[in-house]
């Protein structure tokens, strides 16, 4: 049976979509600091180790659950836990919170990307070319300060999802994704030519062994493969509803860990080595993306070409993220309450865009996703995994994962998913709250 908002068409398709989903923020203004900050190469050997584990466990079993149900995160905590009774009745009601999750990110990220946006006009106009890049970013985060550009990220991302579902998520992203990584690329390139970018690669690169002996570093990178590759119990679920029983979700499962991590890789070689070659503090978060990187361009030759080049493909990023929150929470309410395609499209953007407005300033809109990140995603990432792996059960969840599987499921997948897989999502939870973020 198919799904009502159609499927994805290849298994190539499949994984652009969810490459969209996970490439984001995380892998842009994150994982270059802390990569240098933890280890360089060294910080590598814990988080391909997580980005691995979480990708062939975690994102595993979010596509494949939502496969089963052939529907996304509501649908799908119901089949988990209709056979439960009572308990039952209180685990489909607590599939809201996952939902809410993919909600309240949008509402966030929709926020940042309108600063991206802004700052793609400004490099436009010339403006960000012109001013001091801090006084650009304190306009663009004063109240309603990136108000038309908030509302222009909402209105596209409406627009690519209100005439089509699966379908048109799959185009976008098969345009957006590959352009994202070639402009990256070019980017590196540039880069490359800088004086004393060496310095730059040396921070990204040098193993410091040490600092594999340090709780920190393994926590971090344990926060950030989870966060980057978008595990949270709900985006991805609707994801693996339009995929086609014959792919092998295991094997699209690593391509997607793949190439988020190519992305990431790519970020920290475009953007460290002209953090370094103009001697400016390498930093994290917005404060890195923009007002960092806009100084460089500032000083750089060509810089106002390779800004537009910049912005764009971080919207690009951006956008195909938004579409995986949205379309979570989308597909939820058509499932749920028969609401028409359209009518969901414009409930769950006006809510994000009416939300959106009163978070708007920079401390507002941080602290939300604070709360967001901290709080509900990492929960909703362990809710999905219990009810995936205990509830419905392991055996039922290996014979969806058998499905268009040529070769037969690894023998340790059971044993990892319900031993070492769920308690990690519980300890990605708690450390989350000590170390308040690590994703
Ligand atoms: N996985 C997405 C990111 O890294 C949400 O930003």
């Amino acid at each position: 049976m198919k799904h009502q908002n159609g499927s994805f068409s290849s298994s190539f398709a499949f994984i652009l979509a969810s490459v969209g989903s996970a490439v984001g923020l995380g892998n842009i203004w994150l994982f270059p600091y802390r990569l240098g900050q933890y280890g360089g190469a060294a910080f590598l050997i814990p988080y391909l180790f997580f980005i691995v584990l979480f990708g062939a466990v975690g994102l595993s079993a979010e596509f494949a659950i939502g496969r089963k149900a052939r529907t996304g995160t509501l649908g799908s905590y119901a089949l988990c836990w209709e056979e439960k009774g009572k308990a039952g009745r209180v685990g489909k009601a607590m599939g809201w919170i996952p939902l809410l999750g993919s909600m309240g990110i949008a509402i966030g990220y929709s926020i940042i990307i309108g600063w991206v946006l802004r700052s793609l006009g400004g490099v436009a106009t010339g403006a960000l070319m012109e001013t001091e890049s801090s006084v650009y970013f304190s306009q663009a985060t004063g109240t309603l300060g990136s108000f038309p550009w908030h509302i222009a990220v909402i209105l596209v991302t409406m627009l690519l999802l209100i005439t089509g579902s699966a379908s048109h998520i799959e185009k976008a992203n098969k345009i957006l994704m590959p352009v994202f990584f070639i402009l990256f690329a070019a980017l590196a390139i540039r880069v490359a030519f800088l004086p004393q970018a060496v310095e730059g690669y040396r921070f990204l690169f040098v193993p410091r062994w040490e600092l594999l002996g340090q709780v920190d570093t393994w926590v971090m990178a344990m926060g950030q493969a989870f966060f980057s590759l978008s595990i949270t119990g709900s985006g991805m679920i609707v994801y693996g509803s339009y995929l086609s029983r014959k792919e092998d979700i295991l094997r699209s499962s690593l391509c997607t860990a793949g190439f988020d991590t190519i992305a990431a890789l790519l970020a920290a070689l475009a953007i460290m080595p002209a953090v370094f070659s103009f001697g400016i503090e390498p930093g994290a978060g917005p404060s890195l993306m923009f007002i960092t990187i806009p100084k460089i361009f500032q000083q750089m030759f060509m810089g106002r070409f390779f800004a537009g080049i910049f912005f764009l493909s971080v919207s690009f990023a951006g956008i195909t993220s938004l579409m995986n929150m949205f379309e979570a929470v989308i597909e939820s309410w058509q499932h749920r309450f028969h609401l028409e395609r359209k009518k969901a499209v414009c409930l769950a953007c006006g809510i994000c865009l009416a939300v959106g407005l009163l978070l708007e300033e920079e401390a507002k809109v941080g602290n939300w996703m604070d709360f967001v990140t901290i709080i509900i995603v990492p929960f909703g990432a362990v809710f999905g995994a219990i009810s995936i792996y205990y509830v419905l059960g392991i055996d039922k969840i290996m014979e969806e994962l058998r499905q268009g599987r040529k070769r037969p499921m690894p023998n340790w997948f059971g044993f990892v998913a319900k031993y070492i897989y769920v308690p990690l999502t519980i300890v990605v939870f708690v450390l989350g709250l000590i170390y308040k973020g690590i994703g």
